[in-house]
């Protein structure tokens, strides 16, 4: 690096031929000692994309051969609640890049239900996934009809014992937005349910921080006997994340002709409904006990 001291009409190369003057020797000295700081402050950014090397998981899933991190997130929902305890057929939802699919394939060897003749895992995502052993992929919408038809070809119409989707859209900053996608997600894949899995099986799905649990909580026990909210220990506290656990999968509806996002909007009417009452009883149960009464005046001090 060359620095050009313009007061004094001299040249310095800081990292060349110093004209040793006492004079500059000194300005030499704090230049360098600058352009240390320079330089490590660029090491430092460099350093900084490299958080994630600190990351236990990160690091563990390259030593256990998973495609993410994320994967840790599945074994550990089983860890708390055993999902795969009854599993042979399972869906992935919003796969890419595959941990989660990877997770199936484990669990499902596991259990001698793997290798199979017929197909045992169903991945699907908007992008293409690098090939799984054992995973059959479709490279779709599963917000879309077509989807959950190749879903049921690929099963030979027999339904699934667990569906998880790990979905998660673009996020675009606009939190609404995202937020609206993100509740488009589970709603296709609550449909998916619907249609593809098994009586008593089982959903896991990832919901964002700010959507209305107790809304979620009332629509999904119509279809679920066991509702479950849970943030794993390797999903980072700075995350939104969480995962929604269904269990017994037992629909208190008929589901042919069933259209299931104005369902949805009826329960979430019904749950207002509700909520208002209860307000307006705690209103009319606290006016009858709770009045204060002003009293005394000001002639007198009070006790306190
Ligand atoms: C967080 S990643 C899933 C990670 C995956 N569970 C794993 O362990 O490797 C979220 C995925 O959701 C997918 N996705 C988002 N919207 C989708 C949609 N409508 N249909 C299918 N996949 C979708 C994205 O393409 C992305 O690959």
């Amino acid at each position: 690096m060359k620095v050009k001291f313009i007061q004094n009409q001299i040249s310095i190369n800081i990292w060349g031929n110093l004209q040793k003057t006492n004079e500059y020797k000194e300005i030499h000295h704090i230049l360098n000692k600058y352009y240390i700081i320079y330089l490590l402050l660029i090491y430092l950014q460099k350093l900084k994309p490299l958080h994630h090397i600190q990351d236990i998981y990160y690091r563990k899933a390259k030593e256990d051969q998973f495609r993410a991190r994320s994967a840790y997130k599945l074994l550990q929902i089983d860890d708390s609640f055993q999902i795969f305890r009854q599993v042979e057929r399972a869906i992935d939802l919003c796969a890419a890049p595959g941990s989660w699919s990877q997770v199936l394939v484990k669990k499902l060897t596991e259990k001698n239900f793997l290798p199979s003749e017929s197909c045992r895992i169903v991945s699907v995502d908007l992008q293409e996934m690098a090939p799984l052993d054992h995973v059959t992929q479709i490279q779709g919408d599963i917000t879309k009809k077509a989807t959950v038809d190749e879903i049921l070809k690929k099963f030979n119409n027999q339904r699934a014992d667990i569906i998880v989707c790990d979905g998660a859209p673009d996020v675009t900053g606009f939190h609404d937005i995202d937020y609206y996608i993100q509740s488009q997600l589970i709603v296709a894949a609550l449909n998916i349910c619907l249609m593809t899995l098994r009586d008593n099986g089982i959903f896991v799905a990832k919901i964002f921080k700010g959507s209305d649990i107790k809304l979620l909580y009332s629509q999904f026990k119509l279809f679920f006997n066991q509702v479950y909210f849970m943030k794993p220990k390797s999903s980072r506290a700075s995350s939104v994340e969480y995962f929604i656990i269904c269990l017994q999968y037992t629909p208190k509806i008929q589901t042919q002709d069933f259209h299931l996002y104005t369902f949805l909007k009826e329960i979430e009417q019904a749950e207002k409904q509700k909520q208002e009452t209860i307000d307006q009883e705690i209103e009319k149960e606290q006016s009858k006990y709770y009045k204060f009464i002003t009293c005394g005046d000001l002639s007198g001090f009070d006790e306190n």
